[in-house]
């Protein structure tokens, strides 16, 4: 993602968070109050920068999501939960859109909408109101959703939710329990949707993206690791700490350069070894993450670990692997081996079960192998996977 683009997200979450603080002043002060007009000056001056040179701007609410301009935003989707559901419950606002040329006179009809509603017929609200430059529309009915729609978003806001935990990594900022919940959260979307219709997991991982392969990568990891471990009947709960595995078991990678990880050919003696830091590089970043669970630490420092005891990072003989990174190994050769990559094409996913079968007992738990089979094989007939680039 280029600087302009994370600006601009940036820009989308601020002018939320101003909208939100102008609806929350009209249960505070008059609709004149100095107070309000301040709050209003404050959105119209966030709107006006924003528009002039990105053009218009829209908010959908969906549920329990935010999304600003096609962008999920995971964490305003979570802290401002309940206005996202006043909105579309009591008034009657599934998305609000502002256009270039938007007047400030307009940001009093605005808040007006967002604290009095707008009824059924948002066209003739908007019309009364001679709003030119702002559009509203009615709430998307949530029956109407099937859950592949809920769990494709859960999908693409995970993505999201990773993107940022990498930036406040990358801007060297604490990690903090807040980024952890959004991801936990829509995770469990995930696994309420794959445990309701276990052929999303086959269709959702077959989403890949060339340019980005890591952070859809780590989303797949997750979705097959849930899809692994709900046929070995594990719980609800420990099947959600097993997405989270999954999520975050490369975030070292973080600190591998982009050209090591899209380099086309053979890694030379030092690329390797940047490589191979990577499980301990994530357990440690994991590691400082106050309160979280300790499964995710452990998924990433030993999922490159093998069945026999090699793989790395090197650990004494007597170590044992635990049965979630060894999962979580299996859907991290799954993963890789049906995505393009720099060095080679997709691997068809027959091709992918017999390597997987000649390095049972060998690099791979042979259960855990056999189990990787009966998902294909259940799961192929609902969803036809042929793995795209
Ligand atoms: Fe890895
Ligand atoms: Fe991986």
């Amino acid at each position: 993602m280029t600087d302009s683009a994370v600006t601009s997200v940036e820009q989308m979450r601020l002018i939320f968070t101003h909208l939100t603080g102008l609806v929350r002043t009209a249960g505070l002060y008059q609709a004149n109050h100095p107070q309000t007009r301040r709050a209003k000056e404050v959105l119209y001056r966030a709107l006006a920068t924003f528009l002039e040179p990105h053009g218009k701007l829209t908010y959908r609410f969906l549920g329990d999501l935010l999304i600003a301009n096609d962008r999920i935003l995971p964490r305003e989707s979570l802290v401002y939960r309940q206005f996202l559901d006043v909105c579309q419950t009591e008034r009657g606002i599934g998305t609000v859109t502002f256009q270039p040329g938007l007047e400030e006179r307009e940001i009093d009809g605005v808040f007006d909408a967002f604290t009095g509603g707008i009824g059924p017929d948002p066209a003739g609200w908007l019309a009364r109101r001679r709003l030119a430059h702002v559009a509203l529309g009615s709430p998307v009915e949530p029956q109407r959703e099937s859950g592949e729609v809920v769990a494709r978003r859960a999908y693409y806001g995970s993505i999201e939710a990773l993107r940022e935990i990498e930036a406040s990594i990358r801007n060297r900022e604490p990690l903090t329990m807040e980024q952890f919940t959004t991801l936990r959260t829509l995770t469990s979307t995930l696994l309420e949707q794959i445990l309701a219709t276990p052929g999303l997991v086959l269709r959702l991982a077959s989403i890949k993206s060339y340019d980005e392969y890591t952070l859809y990568h780590s989303v797949n990891v997750a979705v097959i690791s849930i899809g692994l471990g709900a046929l070995l009947g594990l719980p609800q709960d420990s099947l959600r700490e097993v997405g989270m595995g999954g999520m975050l078991h490369d975030l070292g990678k973080i600190a591998v350069p982009l050209e090591v990880i899209r380099k086309p050919d053979l890694l030379d003696e030092g690329e390797w070894r940047a490589m191979r830091r990577h499980p301990v590089l994530g357990a440690d970043l994991l590691s400082r993450m106050p309160g979280a669970n300790r499964l995710p630490m452990i998924v990433a420092f030993e999922h490159h670990m093998r069945f026999d005891g090699k793989g790395y990072p090197f650990v004494r003989g007597d170590w044992l692997q635990h049965p979630v990174s060894r999962l979580a190994c299996l859907a991290d050769v799954f993963d890789a081996m049906t995505s393009r990559r720099a060095y080679k094409k997709a691997i068809p996913t027959e091709a992918v079960c017999g390597y997987l079968r000649d390095e049972a007992g060998k690099a791979f738990d042979p259960r855990l192998v056999a189990v990787v089979e009966r998902m294909v094989r259940t799961l192929r007939a609902e969803a036809p996977l042929e793995a795209s680039a």
